[in-house]
Order: structure tokens, then C-alpha cells, then sequence
């Protein structure tokens, strides 16, 4: 997959999720799978200019052992846009996203996420303002129309044609759907046919038959989001699989090991136990999803508050100490 001056040899990227997308987890997702590039959890452009560095560690710090990574951006100003694009250029950022999807109320109530979306006619003057910000390559992420009255496919299409960021996601859903609508497919395509731009396609993809449905689209990549949460090695499996090749995907016990590793990670990055557990309690589910006794397990993780009771807990339901044991 070619974006601006770079063929990466993947294309296959890990999308951003606010609560999870952090350094640890990008890490694991690298170490592991190899995704073409990860994303950070979306960061306000005003807390990025006014806030004081070392608040913004999270959001933006990239981990040492990780690969090409995209800063996700959110705001609904040109000039707040573009000095952030210059702050996150020089934190390192591989490339530079505009989210224009996301639906929480918070969000959008700052006319910003998916509100941007109704307001195709600020794509151009966000996209400039990025772009002379940076040599890096810029891209958006919007949501479409699917089955709703909007009817902004055709315009934002418009929009993005005269404003020619590097590349586009395109997330299959209207930003009123919840994850139990399904993906419209058609959607991601009509963006594909409408641009000269390569599009990537997000929504739904957690094995090899969703992911050919997604490149059915005629997409030149596909993000994954909440699958990868709690498989970093999913991209890794994938590659194999459309390649015809076996991928044995890990044990329980190590599957044990890469939980407790990302969470000795979010306590080095959040400064303290509790934060990191809290964080962590948002993903355990993932982590858990083919555990025997997985409710049981979230049940006694949540009720964790310091970080030895959470290990011993990871521990006992992965069966981490047995093997040790063992060996
Ligand atoms: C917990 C969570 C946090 C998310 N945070 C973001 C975000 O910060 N920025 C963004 O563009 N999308 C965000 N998303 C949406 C995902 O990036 C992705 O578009 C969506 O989950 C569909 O892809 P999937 O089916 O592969 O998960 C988030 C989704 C979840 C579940």
C-alpha cells in the first residue's frame, strides 16, 4: 500500500480507539502483528497547544518499540488545526489525521467528530491547514450516509476531491449507528469509486471472510479497530490466512502475559496503579474473549484497585502460574 512517498509492506492498520490506542497497546499491536501503521487515541487540538506537555504524555508519546504511527486530531478550527499538526509533526508523527466521525455528544456539541461532517464546505480550509503544517501525510476519517435522510456521501466526496488529502478512512456506518447496525459496504465503495486517492476501509473486519468482504470494496487498505483489542497478533494472523498460509495464534497463558505486559505498560506511561487498572478494566473483556470463565474473570478484575491483586488475577483465570509451575 503506497501513501504519498511511502510503500508500506502491510496493508493492514490499526485504527484509533480513545481509552485503549495508547503507547503500550500500539507496541503489543507491533511487536506482535505488524500492522502498516497504528494510530493514537483522538487528542483535542486545544489541549495539545494550551495544555502542559507533561499531560499530554498519553497522547503524545510514542513508545519506543513501536512501528510507523498516525496522530488522530480533533477539532473545528483552522488555525487551532494547523499549529496541533505542527506540535504532533514534531513529536513525531509518521502521519496526521482529522477525525470527522466521531458521534459523542461532547465531541460534537464542539462542532467538531462527525458534526464536520454536515459541514463539507471546512473540509478544504482544514485539509490546507494541515498540509502546510506538515510534510507529513494527512488524511481524514468520516463516517456516511448509509440508510439515514443525510445525504452527504456526494458532497463530502466533492469536498475531499478539491482538497486532496493523501488518503482517506472511511468507517461504513452513519454516525447515529451503533456497532449492532451493520457495516454498509457499499458506502466504503462509493468512496472509492468517487476519489483518486487511496481509501481505506474501517468497520466490522475481524477475520479473513470480513476482511474480503472489506477489500471487496475495492479499498487499498482496512483499519481494524475493536478486534485487535486483546489480539495484537490478529494482523499477523490475517496476512497469513489471505496468503494460504497456517497461523497458530497463541495460548491462553501467553495471550496471560501480553495482558499483564500492557498493563505494566500503562502504569509506567499513567504514573500510577489506579489509573492503569482503570484503563486496563475497559479492555480486559478483549483480552478475556475465549477465556472458560471469562465473567468471572472481568467480574474479579474490576473489583482490583492495586496493581499486585490485578496480576495475581490475570494470573490465576490465564493460568500463568500453572505453567510456570510446570516449567
Ligand atoms: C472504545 C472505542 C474508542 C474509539 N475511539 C475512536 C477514536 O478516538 N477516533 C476514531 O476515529 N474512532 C474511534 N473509534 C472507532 C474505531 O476507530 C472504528 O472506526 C470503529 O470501531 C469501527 O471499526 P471496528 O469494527 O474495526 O471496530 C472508537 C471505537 C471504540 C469501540
Amino acid at each position: 500500500m503506497k501513501i504519498k512517498n511511502t510503500t508500506y509492506p502491510s496493508n493492514l492498520i490499526q485504527g484509533p480507539l480513545a481509552g485503549v490506542s495508547c503507547g503500550p497497546f500500539r507496541a503489543l499491536a507491533w511487536e506482535w502483528g505488524k500492522p502498516a501503521f497504528a494510530y493514537t487515541e483522538m487528542s483535542s487540538c486545544k489541549n495539545l497547544i494550551n495544555k502542559p506537555k507533561h499531560l499530554q504524555r498519553r497522547f503524545t508519546e510514542k513508545h519506543p518499540d513501536e512501528g510507523p504511527l498516525g496522530f488522530q486530531l480533533s477539532s473545528n478550527n483552522a488555525d487551532e488545526l494547523g499549529l496541533a499538526t505542527k506540535i504532533v509533526t514534531d513529536c513525531g508523527a509518521d502521519l496526521i489525521d482529522l477525525n470527522c466521525g466521531c458521534p459523542v455528544k461532547k465531541i460534537r456539541s464542539k462542532a467538531a467528530g462527525s458534526h464536520l461532517l454536515s459541514e463539507p464546505g471546512k473540509i478544504y480550509k482544514f485539509i490546507t491547514a494541515m498540509k502546510n503544517n506538515t510534510d507529513r501525510p494527512v488524511s481524514i476519517k468520516i463516517r456516511v450516509d448509509a440508510d439515514s435522510n443525510d445525504n452527504f456521501n456526494q458532497d463530502m466526496a466533492k469536498a475531499i476531491a478539491d482538497a486532496q488529502p493523501d488518503f482517506i478512512t472511511v468507517h461504513g456506518r452513519h454516525w447515529t449507528h451503533k456497532y449492532d447496525v451493520d457495516c454498509a459496504y457499499d458506502d466504503i465503495a462509493f468512496f472509492v469509486d468517487a476519489l483518486n486517492i487511496p481509501v481505506i476501509g474501517n468497520g466490522d473486519v475481524a477475520c479473513l471472510d470480513s476482511l474480503k468482504r472489506m477489500f471487496a470494496t475495492g479499498c487499498a487498505g482496512v483499519m481494524i479497530g475493536r478486534a485487535s483489542v486483546g489480539q495484537p497478533w490478529l494482523f499477523a494472523e490475517l496476512k497469513a490466512q489471505i496468503n494460504g498460509d497456517t497461523f497458530t495464534p497463541p495460548s491462553t497463558a501467553i495471550i496471560g502475559t501480553l495482558f499483564l505486559k500492557h498493563l505494566a505498560g500503562l502504569c509506567d506511561l499513567l504514573q500510577t496503579e489506579k489509573s492503569a487498572i482503570i484503563q486496563a478494566r475497559c479492555f480486559a473483556k478483549y483480552y478475556a474473549r475465549k477465556l472458560e470463565f471469562k465473567e468471572d474473570f472481568c467480574s474479579a478484575f474490576n473489583q482490583c484497585t492495586d496493581l499486585k491483586t490485578a496480576q495475581q488475577v490475570i494470573e490465576r483465570y490465564f493460568g500463568i502460574v500453572t505453567l510456570n509451575k510446570i516449567i
